[in-house]
């Protein structure tokens, strides 16, 4: 048997947070290995909010640049820009017309993006995890690694795919979320009721992953706790402390007990600088990895080429598969 597939993705938006590392970026380079991996830059996505474009040019190139610098190694995993691959917006339209309307307005990424963006609901918008699914059901994949938040769209993928095999025969893959880890929901500094965001507008909520050494010292520093000034997990009562302690443990490997036990007798002070120290020594690699790719334009561009051919191999033979089944003429 091969290895099972993985397919994932994050939207070139720039300023990615330690959230997308944790939830997503880390758990994918340990798949390298025992998968079969596709890990894409999501261009397309990002078109539901208004880009300029030679910034989202560049946000799509950095985003390369830092899935490289994370340790996703070109030769074991396919790297590729999503707009390269024209049959993922093919494969979007098809599946369009095989979503209901209420399945796209129970999504809750798009009821909170409706409320911050209310100058500008597209159809985009709601119809994103339509394109969302093609990414995934374009490769047969088995897995999908991703955070928590994506959980409702994955379950929305799974419902397009059974619905289309059950009309055509089998023709996709029916994927499982991969939701790993102590850290699949990061929260933000300051309302660790709400996940840590590349778009908060609260400051010193997300630690974003080329923020300077001062800089996450600082913002750890200033996270928001409680007052019983014990380290301690309890989600409900201790949000802020629990997501630190979160944080801690998916980067350590360290237990929730043995940090527990590590912090006792320690005020929160001890234990932010702690939390700060790991996480600037976990991103330094990368962020100096990083600094050196970006300039290599020649080797970015060598990587989402042969990515792009790869990928369009791949994708066709489902895209055909599929045009064949529902009467277009190949
Ligand atoms: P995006 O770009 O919002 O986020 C990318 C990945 O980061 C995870 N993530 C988090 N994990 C833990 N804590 C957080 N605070 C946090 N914030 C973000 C997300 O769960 C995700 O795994 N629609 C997707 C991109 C996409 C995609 C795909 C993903 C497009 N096509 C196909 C998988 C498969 C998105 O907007 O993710």
């Amino acid at each position: 048997m091969g290895k099972k597939v993985i397919l994932s993705g994050i939207q070139a938006t720039g300023n990615l947070t330690l959230g997308n590392y944790l939830g997503a970026i880390n758990n994918w380079k340990k798949m390298q290995e025992e998968y079969d991996c596709n890990y894409m830059i999501a261009n397309l996505h990002t078109l539901t909010i208004r880009n300029d474009p030679e910034k989202l040019r560049n946000n799509t190139l950095n985003l390369l640049a830092l899935y490289i610098a994370a340790g996703i190694d070109p030769n074991k995993s396919n790297i590729f820009i999503q707009s390269q691959v024209a049959l993922h917006a093919e494969l979007a339209w098809v599946l369009n017309c095989y979503t209901y309307m209420g399945e796209l307005s129970r999504m809750t990424q798009f009821k909170d993006k409706s409320a911050k963006h209310a100058d500008n609901i597209n159809s985009g918008l709601f119809t994103y995890p339509v394109l969302m699914a093609a990414d995934i059901l374009l490769y047969q994949a088995d897995l999908v690694p991703v955070g928590e938040d994506q959980k409702q769209h994955l379950e929305l993928t799974r419902d397009l795919a059974e619905r289309f095999n059950s009309i055509y025969g089998e023709t996709f893959k029916v994927p499982e979320p991969f939701i790993q880890g102590v850290a699949a929901r990061v929260m933000g500094l300051q309302d660790p009721t709400s996940k840590m965001s590349k778009s908060s507008s609260i400051p010193n909520d997300s630690i974003f992953l080329n923020d300077e050494p001062d800089i996450i010292l600082k913002k750890f520093k200033k996270a928001v706790t409680d007052s019983e000034n014990v380290v301690r997990f309890d989600i409900k009562e201790k949000p802020g402390i629990s997501n630190l302690m979160s944080i801690y443990s998916a980067i350590t490997g360290k237990s929730k007990e043995n940090i527990e036990k590590e912090f006792e007798g320690k005020g929160y002070g001890d234990f932010k600088v702690a939390v700060a120290e790991t996480v600037i020594e976990e991103l330094k690699p990368m962020q100096e990895k990083y600094k050196e790719l970006i300039n290599n334009t020649d080797y970015l561009e060598k990587i989402y080429r042969q990515g792009a051919e790869k990928a369009y191999s791949i994708a066709n033979k489902t895209l055909e598969d599929v045009y064949k089944k529902i009467g277009m003429i190949l």
